[in-house]
């Protein structure tokens, strides 16, 4: 979609155009719709329509009800913020003291309309045209006050009273892999920009080692997927390490010190990933008060059962063999005929070893198998 399409879409022609998608799509084929519509409006326009009603379809999942009212395109919905994340740190940033933001590359502004929303005074930056009035379309469309322009964000110097936000995009567009490398605006530009006190969302992947002094780095994950990691620049973040988990909020926060090891209890915790990631895995061992099974392996043993809201708690009821043949026999003495298998630590692709254990028990069973002072072993757990 050219800027000349999205403003044309913007207009009353084009809002009548896509009302009337949103109306037929689903109830005419999408073939008959658009050749009846580009008899009477142009092709570029019927077409930008039905992606955007496809779209607002996709983005749902990602910003809920607002998805229905907003502009998208396809990347940069991608590359969007989920609205429950972006909330998440508006908030934060709010109750902070900060006034206001310049979003340094606002894409179509997920999180510049979180920012506003919270009641922050906000600038978005975009060099992308399209993108750049997607944004701004979309400060509108939910009633948000906010400028947006379309600049190159290393040429744009925060104003006195603005904490600046950047959400760089990997420049091959690609994956969620973290490359310093790969950044837009650069990882030089980001740096620069934590020392005087930026917020910067990046991949979850971010190793610790990059991460200045000073500079709090805190993992986020949402309904168990592990989404971001975001750094709190100097004066604003208050920890080293921070993990949180959505929907609940729970957090837990440390210096990444590591946990104490022991011998397997009868209980065993399987942390959140953001708690994994940001190396607190000894914090949470402390928080239920347990220990790690494996120095290198993230799952807290305890004697005693702590439920925790950034932890999978599950009782051990025995020990299996780890051999396959030995192991299939055990789940075929419990009867056991649907298997969930957990792995840390060792080189076993789980559906391929359920598909070769061809069980035809009636009963299910969870497994656990993972290293304990380097020995691999197999346990036989139960949710607590
Ligand atoms: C990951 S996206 C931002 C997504 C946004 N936070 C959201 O939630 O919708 C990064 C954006 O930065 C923009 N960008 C990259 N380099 C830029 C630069 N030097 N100046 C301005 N924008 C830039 C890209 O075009 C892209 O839209």
């Amino acid at each position: 979609m050219d800027l000349e399409t999205f403003e044309r879409l913007l207009s009353p022609e084009g809002a009548a155009l896509l009302a009337e998608v949103h109306e037929r799509a689903g109830v005419e084929s999408d073939l008959a719709l658009g050749t009846r519509l580009r008899r009477s409006h142009p092709v570029e326009l019927v077409a930008a329509a039905v992606t955007q009603n496809h779209l607002r379809g996709l983005a749902r999942a990602k910003l809920g009800d607002d998805a229905a009212r907003l502009w998208f395109t396809h990347d940069a919905l991608q590359q969007a913020t989920r609205g429950s994340v972006a909330r998440l740190r508006a908030e934060r940033l709010a109750a902070s003291g900060a006034t206001a933001v310049v979003d340094l590359g606002c894409g179509i502004g997920s999180d510049l309309l979180a920012l506003a929303r919270a009641g922050l005074r906000v600038r978005g930056v975009e060099l992308d045209p399209v993108r750049a009035a997607v944004a701004r379309a979309n400060l509108a469309a939910l009633e948000l006050p906010g400028e947006v322009l379309c600049a190159d964000a290393t040429t744009v110097i925060p104003l006195d009273d603005e904490v600046a936000f950047l959400d760089p995009a990997r420049r091959d567009g690609r994956g969620r892999v973290f490359d310093p490398d790969l950044m837009s605006p650069s990882w030089d530009v980001v740096t620069e920009h934590l020392l005087r006190g930026a917020v910067v969302k990046t991949m979850p992947g971010l190793p610790h080692e990059l991460v200045p002094d000073g500079v709090e780095a805190q993992w986020v994950s949402d309904g168990g997927d592990l989404v971001e990691a975001c750094l709190w620049g100097i004066g604003l973040g208050s920890v080293a390490r921070r993990a949180t988990a959505l929907p609940s909020g729970a957090e837990l926060t440390g210096d990444g010190t590591r946990g104490v090891v022991g011998p397997v209890g009868p209980y065993l915790h399987e942390p959140d990933d953001a708690v994994i990631r940001s190396g607190l895995v000894g914090r949470l061992a402390d928080e239920v008060g347990g220990w790690l099974i494996d120095p290198r392996i993230a799952y807290v043993s305890a004697d005693h059962l702590v439920q925790h809201p950034m932890a999978r708690s599950f009782r051990i009821l025995e020990e299996l063999p780890f051999r396959e043949k030995q192991l299939k026999a055990a789940l075929v003495g419990h009867d056991v005929g649907t298997l969930t298998v957990k792995k840390r630590g060792v080189d076993v692709v789980p559906e391929k070893l359920v598909s070769r254990l061809r069980l035809k028990g009636s009963r299910t069973a969870t497994i656990v198998l993972t290293r304990v002072e380097d020995r691999a072993t197999c346990f036989l757990v139960e949710r607590a």
